[in-house]
């Protein structure tokens, strides 16, 4: 073990979510369930994102993984502040996260994660300013600002695929999702694969927005068009989000 993996390993500790370094840390957990970690970027906990989650968790759990659920909008918490503490050569912060506010305990938890599922609306064309607030913390502490020696690649922190399954529920259409969105999607997903090794996505587009349209001054959009896509595509979405469920548990590396 050199002296980065060695600075690795005794940073995340025994039973953290992917081996650094050591092929034989995750495999001797092996015999008990996968564990998928969700997290909600959804302020709201029955609608869109909420309900593509929980069929992705049912997936997962048809496969045999356990899952828990945290709602990042129950945490006060900051983005990244940019003090680098993750990537000092001296201490054992490198690799950490050493703001200790209340995302610690979440952090934690996706650190020991076999599969982590993400769900968040789009807020101004981008994911909401929530989820990429816990992004920054969980990645940046694992996204090394060091490439080999040899190759001259980016390396990377995790040496396993922790393998991400992301959804997404946005009001924008489906053209305007591919067209428009696309470059914002690849970027974010880009960034996941490059740290966890593996992400898949789906997106619900044209959502629902309200549960009861006659409360709200809305005539952007018309409720029945509203409704006659959410009867005929959210079922289909909700079918995918089972799918990737299912299919993150396969690519786990145990
Ligand atoms: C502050 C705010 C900004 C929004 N901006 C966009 C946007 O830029 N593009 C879009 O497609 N939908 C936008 N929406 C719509 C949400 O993405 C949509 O309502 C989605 O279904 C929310 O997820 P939820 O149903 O799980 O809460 C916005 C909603 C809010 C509240």
């Amino acid at each position: 073990m050199n002296r980065r993996e060695a600075i690795k390993t005794a940073v995340l500790g025994l039973g953290s979510m992917a081996v650094m370094g050591s092929g034989t840390m995750l495999a001797s957990c092996s015999g008990r369930k996968p564990k998928v970690v969700t997290i909600n970027g959804s302020p709201r906990r029955d609608m869109n994102v909420a309900k593509l989650l929980q069929k992705a968790m049912d997936g997962a759990e048809s496969q045999g993984a356990e899952t828990e659920i945290y709602h990042l909008y129950g945490y006060k918490f900051k983005g990244c502040m940019s003090c680098f503490s993750c990537k000092k050569k001296v201490g054992n912060s490198n690799g950490k996260c050493v703001i200790h506010d209340s995302l610690a305990e979440v952090l934690k938890a996706c650190r020991e994660a076999d599969a982590l599922l993400f769900g968040a609306p789009i807020y101004y064309d981008n994911v909401c300013g929530t989820m990429r607030k816990f992004l920054e913390r969980l990645m940046f502490p694992i996204d090394p600002y060091t490439v080999n020696q040899e190759t001259g690649e980016r390396e990377r922190f995790l040496t396993k695929t922790v393998p991400v399954g992301f959804v997404y529920a946005m009001n924008a259409p489906e053209n305007m999702r591919k067209d428009f969105y696309g470059p914002m999607f690849n970027s974010i997903e880009g960034y996941i694969r490059h740290i966890f090794g593996s992400c898949d996505a789906v997106y619900a587009t044209n959502t629902y927005q309200f549960k009861d349209y006659n409360r709200y001054d809305v005539n952007l959009f018309r409720e029945e068009d509203k409704r006659a896509w959410r009867d005929k595509q959210f079922p289909i979405d909700l079918q995918n989000a089972y799918d990737m469920g299912a299919g993150l548990i396969k690519k786990i590396q145990l």
